[in-house]
């Protein structure tokens, strides 16, 4: 066992039990008040050095090193999601209606435990590390919200991390090249007169219409889309009508769209028009398409990647490191800060035998493998002493 593992190993019960007091009691976006003010309790203790977000929520960590060098930020986002938990477990949500089914409460005490072990080791650490407690990951703005109050202006590289039910607690995921897919969200609104359901040829149909349009938007990934390259295009949300008998005068499509290349998420926004205008032309209906940007894709550095690559393997063993064969499809906010910075992402496997930390991210039933949080904490301290320039074998 590595020096920091085993120091990790002695503080792994108090992050547990951070870990679960703030599953006990999770805050939705941009409401994570009692949740801030843990944090900043956590990080005072460590003598770490706060700034308040400048939004109500949120907060960064400053820790400066003993010698000069660069600025880096590790993150960790903070928000609950509006679900009713139903784990099962001694520690759940006390909030009816909110829980940390996304592993957010994981992050958080992750990176406390990194923040309390950097700390310890501050006199072989060079440069500063801000540790970024972002508030609505779930709502795609909290990053935002940081980047807004000027906190990733001098930093030079920027790493985040997110729970992996489909890995082995411990593990740490990574890859080069993209990490996560790039999303917008599109709204399709199909309008015609209206009528009596008994007199079709008298006003056009906009259901029919919206019938064709969900059809034929199955076309962009299947005939539009080089079969390596990778996108999905979903209708989530279908408002159509308010009675058997009537022809409505209007049904709005609203769906969201994933991409991992710049030019794809341009073919298909052309694709979304095209396919809303010609089959309103074909059915008479007339068609309006909004498509609203999201984040763009998760997509690391290659240095920055091998950084985790050497802390993972150097720090926590082979094992630990798995090499991801490809990206996922969901989204993360982590991609607004790569728009202005270098930075990279991993994943914090946190499967185990128990068959409810397999189930789905977002599941009320969802249990995480609390070994993610040491396994992280030494994976964020090695990246640290690398992406600082510090020596890293002090942590071996
Ligand atoms: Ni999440």
């Amino acid at each position: 066992m590595t020096a920091i593992e085993e120091r990790m190993k002695a503080l792994a019960p108090e992050y547990i039990e951070v870990r679960r007091a703030l599953h006990r009691r999770p805050e939705t976006a941009f409401e994570e008040v009692e949740t801030t003010a843990r944090i900043r309790e956590e990080l005072a203790r460590c003598g770490i050095e706060i700034l308040p977000n400048g939004d109500d929520t949120g907060l960064v960590g400053i820790l400066r090193g003993a010698a000069p060098g660069p600025v880096i930020a590790l993150r960790a986002d903070m928000d609950a999601l509006p679900i009713q938990e139903e784990s099962g477990l001694p520690f759940a949500s006390e909030i009816p209606g909110r829980c940390h089914a996304c592993g957010h409460d994981i992050h958080m005490a992750t990176l406390l435990a990194a923040a309390r072990l950097l700390s310890e080791y501050r006199a072989h650490l060079r440069g500063t590390v801000k540790f970024f407690f972002q508030p609505a990951e779930e709502k795609l703005g909290g990053a935002r919200s940081l980047i807004a109050h000027g906190f990733l202006d001098d930093v030079d590289a920027v790493f985040g991390a997110h729970t992996w039910p489909d890995t082995p607690g411990g593990s740490i995921g990574y890859r080069r090249g993209a990490m996560m897919a790039g999303s917008d969200t599109f709204r399709i609104a199909i309008r015609a007169p209206g009528g009596h359901a008994a007199h079709p040829h008298k006003t056009p149909d906009p259901v029919a219409a919206a019938a064709y349009m969900i059809t034929q938007l199955q076309t962009i990934v299947s005939r539009e889309t080089a079969p390596l390259d990778s996108a999905v295009v979903t209708v989530g949300k279908m408002t159509a009508g308010t009675a058997a008998n009537i022809i409505p005068s209007e049904v709005v499509l609203e769906g969201s769209l994933r991409y991992l290349l710049p030019e794809t998420r341009a073919k298909i926004h052309e694709s979304i028009r095209r396919i809303a205008a010609g089959t309103a032309l074909s059915l008479r209906v007339e068609a309006s398409v909004e498509i609203l940007p999201g984040c763009g894709p998760v997509i690391g550095e290659d240095r920055l990647v091998d950084m985790i690559e050497t802390a993972v393997t150097r720090l926590l063993g082979p094992e630990k490191a798995d090499v991801l064969p490809t990206a996922s499809m969901g989204s993360e906010d982590f991609a607004f800060y790569l728009e202005k910075k270098p930075g990279a992402f991993f994943r914090l496997g946190t499967g185990s035998d128990d068959p409810a930390s397999r189930l789905p991210l977002h599941n009320s039933r969802i249990h995480f493998s609390e070994d993610a949080i040491s396994a992280g904490a030494v994976a964020f301290c090695g990246i640290a002493f690398l992406a600082t320039g510090s020596d890293l074998s002090v942590l071996e």
